[in-house]
């Protein structure tokens, strides 16, 4: 069945794949959501969870993702419904992207709103809000009237999906590729400064280390400090591990069917999911000493970064410049990563309803926006609206259920899939797989897949709703 290339286009080169890749894996995830998980959690423990994870079951479900994608080359559904019929498989697999998709739309509807803040703190930083006077109070009362007026985070939150739609519309490969080339690389760069700056202008930098580094389980497993397990912070870090390689939902599965047929699946995925992790523990690393040195909490939540660096940026010489191209880079991050959540839902509509790419493109953005003003009224007209879970929010809420529920759930479709109902032959042909199946990295993946991380989520799950009441 393979086909040779997806009727979408295909990526130039194996680079532009792990170009568009990173764009989507290395996100708000890393830099807003990442650190504020970890301050939440205790530090440690989760951190290293979160690795375990990656290591474990985001790799390896990563790889199975492109594998899928590639062999299908078509948007998820579309894609899961052949590889089923190739397997001789019932066509229900195609859950997977019909699940995909609804998790798509969730995810993109606080992702935009987040985004939006990323933007408006473009303008907040050229006007020198922040300058030598800002401080943790001042900082936090710029956010928290960003977030306190519905009318602005409308505003912005409009602006960031039409963006990604405008994108979306005009064709993922034209451009993205840009985008990521330059982009990324000068993101990269500008939060090793930031580093550097936590290293040398705060005496608090081995603070952040230890705070970062230093593994203590109690903080994870008894968030309460009562002696009663919670397998909460476990169920986080793996959610965090999925949200932030953007894996269980199909993004990279799309991707991975505008792969080159010769590219090598694992260390390209090595690559990607490297790159992600880094940009990860460096924001941890530029956060968390400038949290300590200005006596912040770190687990004030979703506003820590928007509060932290402001600081840093007010105080250091070119701060203005700085702090500037710092959002300006954090937006194009949410950018990348945006434009990849809606392309499955958009190439799903285009190879099975015959719409052309700019109706889908706006059509879903609407409703996406629609589903956004949701999170945008809880925070401020609907804060205390906790309808489902006490003291969460329906943007907690939506954050909970994607990154912990149905990302997760997600992979292990994927895995169970790729790993236990496909042909061995076409693993052999998409791994580029020789010696009959011999090749250790190949037995090494295959082992992840079909044992390690089936066995991992669904323990991790099972923790989560208290099974385990050690
Ligand atoms: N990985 C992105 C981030 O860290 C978010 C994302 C999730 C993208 C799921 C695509 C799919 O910001």
């Amino acid at each position: 069945m393979t086909h040779s290339v997806s009727m979408h286009g295909s990526w130039s080169s194996r680079w532009v794949f792990i170009l568009a890749a990173t764009g989507s894996a290395v996100g708000l995830g890393n830099i807003w959501k990442f650190p504020y998980m970890a301050g939440e959690y205790g530090g440690g423990a989760f951190v290293l969870v979160y690795l375990l994870c990656v290591a474990m079951i985001g790799i390896p479900v990563m790889m199975a993702e492109i594998m899928l994608g590639r062999r299908g080359r078509k948007s998820p559904i579309n894609a899961m419904r052949d590889l089923a019929e190739e397997a001789s498989q019932h066509p229900a697999w195609a859950a997977i992207g019909w699940m995909g998709v609804a998790a798509g739309f969730m995810i993109l509807s606080f992702y935009s709103v987040v985004g939006g803040w990323a933007l408006s703190y473009v303008p907040e930083m050229i006007s020198g809000s922040f300058n030598a006077d800002t401080s943790k109070e001042s900082a936090g009362a710029a956010f928290d009237g960003l977030i306190g007026s519905p009318t602005t985070l409308t505003i912005w939150h409009t602006i960031f999906i039409f963006l990604t739609a405008f994108v979306i519309a005009r064709g993922v490969e034209k451009g993205l590729e840009k985008a990521v080339k330059f982009l990324m690389p000068a993101l990269f760069l500008l939060l090793l400064s930031l580093v550097a700056y936590a290293m040398f202008s705060t005496d608090k930098f081995m603070d952040g280390i230890n705070f970062m580094f230093n593994v203590d389980f109690d903080k994870l497993f008894y968030p309460k400090g009562d002696g009663q397990f919670s397998g909460e912070g476990v169920l986080a870090a793996m959610g965090q591990a999925f949200f932030s390689l953007s894996v269980g939902m199909g993004a990279i599965m799309m991707y991975g069917a505008y792969l080159p047929k010769d590219t090598a699946i694992t260390p390209t995925t090595v690559i990607i999911a490297g790159a992600d992790t880094l940009v990860a523990l460096l924001a941890g690393l530029a956060i968390f000493p400038i949290v300590f040195a200005n006596g912040l909490d770190a687990g004030s939540g979703p506003g820590l970064v928007f509060i932290t660096l402001p600081i840093a940026f007010g105080h250091m010489p070119g701060g203005i410049f700085f702090g500037t191209l710092f959002f300006v880079l954090l937006t194009f991050a949410a950018w990348t990563s945006a434009i990849s959540i809606l392309e499955p839902s958009v190439a799903w509509l285009v190879e099975s309803w015959h719409w052309s790419r700019k109706k889908a493109a706006i059509l879903c953005s609407i409703a996406i926006w629609a589903l956004g003003m949701l999170s945008v009224f809880s925070l401020n007209i609907l804060k205390d609206f906790h309808p489902f879970v006490a003291g969460q929010t329906l943007f907690d809420n939506f954050q909970y259920i994607t990154s912990n529920i149905m990302l997760p759930l997600g992979g292990l479709l994927i895995a169970i899939f790729a790993a236990w109902m496909m042909e061995r032959d076409a693993h052999h042909d998409e791994l580029h797989v020789k010696n009959g199946g011999a090749d250790i990295s190949y037995k090494t993946w295959l082992f992840l897949i079909r044992f390690v991380t089936p066995v991992g989520v669904s323990l991790v799950f099972l923790s989560a709703i208290g099974v385990f009441s050690v």
